[in-house]
């Protein structure tokens, strides 16, 4: 008796078939790669718990970018690390600050590359947390100031993007309304719409000496529990004009990725944040997986689930195998 079922086996009969049926690629145009940048001169340390990833201090950091720019890579988002720090992040918005000067910097090198910054306090804040600190709470509509103040600094520098990552509510609002009223209104906001409390920041915060010197960041980030209150999130950021929305951390939350796909017509962008990359490197390092075949798998994962771009500390090795 003849059986009846359905031969999927026969579209990937071979590398040629696989390749003609293929519904998801990665392109190098889709990374965007973070960059960290600190005072001082002849600086390039690697950061210990994430391999491969460094800080530049600005005398050493046209090699990094000429590297990118090489590699076909289109974007950057720049994180300043500077060493003076007080309560109200006031390094954030000064216009000579190490971010600013960075972004300067790359745009006089580079005017190609689209330079996207992120607007945040926790850097900057001797508390460590992303606003205004005040008897133990981060004040929202006081930090929305200061955050507006900070793009329109990294607008001035010449930012093509201001990339808002604090988590207070109306930042989109806040920030377009600065950016507007200085004469950026061609300037778009990438928003952190879904942004988590999670755990998977860890090697970043040591990278951008950022971690909240006292509590945590729950009262602001979202718990990782919840699916509908992103939606919530991002049909704020949508309503107050963010340009593109973004899911933060990646992995663990991919279903939000394809949740905003579904939900709004913008471009979507995750975060393939610093835990996620230093496990792959650890686990890489021990010999226990294969690194390209792993990360490959990942990147395409995002672009299955609807990110139109991927921010990752793997950029560079990403755009170095699919130039093979
Ligand atoms: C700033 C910011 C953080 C990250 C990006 N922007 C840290 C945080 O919110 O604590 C994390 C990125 C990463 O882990 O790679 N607020």
């Amino acid at each position: 008796m003849a059986l009846t079922f359905d031969r999927h086996r026969r579209l990937r009969s071979s590398a040629a078939m696989r390749s003609l049926v293929r519904e998801n690629h990665v392109r190098v145009e889709d990374l965007i790669y973070p960059i960290f940048v600190v005072e001082g001169s002849n600086i390039k340390e690697e950061i210990p718990s994430m391999p491969g990833v460094y800080h530049f201090s600005l005398d050493r950091l046209n090699e990094e970018i000429d590297e990118v720019a090489a590699l076909g890579i289109q974007s950057v988002l720049v994180f300043g690390v500077p060493e003076h720090k007080d309560a109200c992040g006031s390094e954030a918005y000064n216009d000579d600050a190490v971010t600013q000067r960075a972004i300067r910097q790359i745009k006089e090198r580079h005017p190609e590359l689209v330079v996207i910054a992120d607007t945040c306090l926790c850097q900057y804040t001797d508390h460590g947390h992303c606003g205004v600190l005040r008897d133990g709470d981060v004040v929202n509509d006081e930090s929305l100031t200061l955050l507006a103040k900070t793009a329109v600094s990294q607008a001035k520098a010449g930012a093509d993007i201001i990339a808002p990552s604090n988590m207070m509510d109306g930042f989109v609002a806040a920030i377009r309304a600065a950016l507007d009223e200085a004469g950026f209104t061609h300037v778009p906001i990438m928003s952190y719409a879904v942004k988590y409390a999670s755990s998977f920041y860890g090697p970043f915060r040591d990278a951008a000496h950022s971690a909240p010197k006292s509590g945590d960041r729950k009262a602001y980030q979202m718990d990782p529990a919840n699916a509908r209150e992103g939606l919530r999130e991002a049909a704020s950021d949508v309503a107050e004009g963010a340009d593109f929305l973004m899911v933060k951390p990646g992995l663990a939350f991919m279903d939000m990725v394809l949740r905003l796909r579904e939900s709004f017509h913008l471009p979507i962008v995750v975060y393939n944040v610093s835990a996620e990359y230093s496990m792959v490197k650890a686990a890489a390092a021990n010999g226990w997986i294969d690194e390209e075949r792993i990360v490959m798998e990942t990147m395409v994962g995002f672009k299955r689930a609807g990110a139109d771009l991927i921010i990752t500390y793997h950029a560079k090795d990403v755009a170095k195998w699919l130039a093979r």
